[in-house]
């Protein structure tokens, strides 16, 4: 699991940190918090095999990746529901004080997820790339302003 997401982490390159993560989950009971840091470890985890496939020669299914982040986004819920700021938390106080900025990082990571899952129907391997590396930006995008380190 981390090896996994210190691959995502060092495809994209940009600094998406490794929590600890499930040590924290354990000890969390808010299930907000539960939901969303486990989900978002999925989507690293997704992350982290594109990675394999498109930057280090390992086979696997780039649509089944991408996918596998669109639904999660999807099924994100309520993720951040006020009060779900305290607890084993790194989400930062600026998402309930700047939330339409916070919902606009949200949309952008959903529309570069989009632009992955067509550009992995389309089988071009470079437009996977690109798209991958613009996903790796809004994750970026997101946790610089919105989780704490
Ligand atoms: C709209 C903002 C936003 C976007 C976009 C976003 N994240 Fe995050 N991410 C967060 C926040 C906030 C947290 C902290 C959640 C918490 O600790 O409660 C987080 C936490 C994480 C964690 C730690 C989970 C854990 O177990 O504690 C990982 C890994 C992660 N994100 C990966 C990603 C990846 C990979 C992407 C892009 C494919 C991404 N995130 C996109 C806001 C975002």
């Amino acid at each position: 699991m981390k090896k996994l997401m210190l691959a995502a982490c060092v495809a994209i390159s940009a600094g998406i940190g490794i929590s600890a993560s499930y040590e924290a989950v354990a000890a969390e009971n808010n299930p907000a918090i539960v939901h969303r840091q486990s989900t978002y470890s999925v989507v690293a985890g997704h992350m982290g095999s594109l990675k394999s496939i498109l930057f280090l020669g390992g086979t696997g299914n780039v649509s089944y990746h991408a996918n596998a982040i669109k639904a999660a986004w999807e099924n994100m819920g309520d993720a951040f529901p006020e009060g779900s700021d305290k607890g084993e938390t790194r989400a930062k106080a600026e998402i309930w004080t700047d939330n339409a900025t916070f919902k606009e990082k949200g949309k952008n990571a959903y529309a570069a997820t989009l632009k992955l899952v067509e550009a992995a129907d389309g089988g071009d391997k470079a437009a996977q790339i690109e798209a991958f590396k613009a996903l790796g930006g809004a994750c970026k995008a997101c946790h610089e302003n919105f989780r704490a380190k």
